[in-house]
This record gives structure tokens, sequence and C-alpha cells, in this order.
């Protein structure tokens, strides 16, 4: 079954129908779903999200939007609920330099998204990155980790770099998350990456309540919209769809270590 791997269920945006939604999941092909926390005050509704659902797991950190907003306490808390039984991830966590331009507010992201990557490292958990506008640095960070320390996987969530970016972290053996964008007439270097990669290295994700793909763009996402991105990806691999689902499915299982 499909398995999303970056969602946002406690998003405002679902507060009418996230029971009925989610309790839909099943009937349209979606198994699993990691719902991801992006600010402080996503923690308390993941993990509520996690404890009433069975096939809800959780990624715990803060998103770099945020970075200014954290301290020590921050950073502990991150590690307390790394350590509950249903979160598989760091994340999200990175660089956003798209709405950050100014490089003291790029130093703070980065020093948070070290201090989240630590965490990762200590808690032998996988990392999930956003990174927007900030390839460079971003992949300098995950090469240093990936060098010198013991992470345990991680992924490029809604991957919006070209093939060559792809290539360093495919290399490394990290996974890249694809998307709605995935299915827009002008997402071609994304359709690029997703040619060139190995399909055992790739993830489906929503990142709902955005980024829905056509025919629904601009509208509100649901993991039961994965099934245009499956279909997208199922033909730019000359794969059957069914079999896009099935090694997606088995590599989220397998960086997130659920068996
Ligand atoms: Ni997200």
């Amino acid at each position: 079954m499909i398995f999303d791997t970056h969602a946002h269920y406690d998003s405002e945006q679902f507060d009418e129908d996230r029971d009925s939604l989610l309790e839909s999941m099943s009937d349209g092909g979606v198994g699993m779903i990691v719902n991801s926390c992006a600010s402080i005050e996503d923690f308390d509704k993941t993990i509520a999200l996690m404890e009433k659902y069975p096939f809800v797991y959780g990624a715990v950190g803060v998103h770099p939007d945020d970075a200014e907003l954290m301290t020590e306490e921050t950073l502990a808390r991150v590690r307390e609920m790394a350590r509950l039984e249903k979160a598989v991830s760091i994340g999200e966590i990175g660089l956003d330099y798209y709405w950050h331009k100014e490089a003291h507010e790029h130093e703070v992201q980065k020093k948070m998204f070290r201090a989240q990557m630590d965490i990762a490292e200590e808690e032998k958990m996988p990392f999930m990155i956003h990174s927007r506008e900030a390839a460079q640095d971003t992949l300098e960070i995950v090469k240093e980790y990936m060098k010198n320390r013991k992470m345990s996987g991680g992924i490029i969530h809604c991957f919006s770099y070209g093939k060559e970016i792809a290539r360093e972290y495919l290399e490394m053996g990290l996974y890249l998350g694809v998307g709605g964008v995935v299915t827009f007439n002008n997402a071609r270097k994304l359709k690029e990456v997703v040619e060139y990669a190995p399909i055992t290295q790739l993830l489906l994700e929503t990142d709902c309540p955005y980024l829905s793909p056509v025919p629904f763009r601009g509208k509100r996402n649901t993991s039961l919209n994965l099934n245009y991105v499956v279909d997208a990806i199922a033909e730019i691999k000359g794969m059957a769809r069914e079999e896009v689902i099935e090694i997606t499915e088995n590599n989220a299982k397998r960086v997130f270590h659920i068996i």
C-alpha cells in the first residue's frame, strides 16, 4: 500500500474532517503515514495523531523557519519525543534561504540544523531534511555528517534540486522524497531526477495540505492524491503502478526501521 512519508495532518486545514479523512485512508490505498512536525506547536498534535491512529508515525523536529525560536529546552524536547515508540525520524530540519535571506538567519538555521542532526545520530534515527534554495550549504552539512558521524540514514524531503545534487545524496545512500510537484507540467528538473534515481531510493510524500498534484493543483492536498504521483512516477520509470507502490513502501519501511 501507499506509504506517505511526509504529511502535516496537524494543520488547521484538516480541522473540519481530519478523522473521517484519516479513516478513509485504507480504502484509498494508503497504508502508512508519517506526520512531520514543523513548528514547536506541532509536537503535541503529532503525538496525539500517533496515539490515535495505528498507521500514523511521527517525524519530530523543528523546521528552519522556526530556528530562531529554538532554545536548549526545545532541543531537549525533540530528544525526548524522539524516544517515543512511534517516532521514526528527526524532521523536518534543514535550511530555508527562500523565506530567510539574511546571513545571520542562515547562521542560526545552520546551528539548529546541526544540533538536530546530532540528535539524529545520538538517538540512531534517520533525518528528514527540508532544503529550499540552500543546495550547497545543505549538501555540505549532510556530507560532513555522513562522513564523520554514525548516522542512521536520511531523507531529502520534497527534493527540489537537479540531477547533480541528487547524485551526491544518492551516492551517500540517502532517499529522495517525491510528491505532487512531479505531476506539474513545468517540473522538468524533478522529472529528470526521478528518471535518473534508482526506484529503491525514492519515497512517496504529499507534504499535505500543501503541493497537490495535477488535477488538484492549488487545492488542499491529502495522502489519497498520492495515486496521481504514483502514476507520474510509473510513467517516467516505465514501471507498473503496483510496482512503484510496493518498492517505495519497502523503501520507507527500510529508512524508518519499521518492521
Ligand atoms: Ni513539510
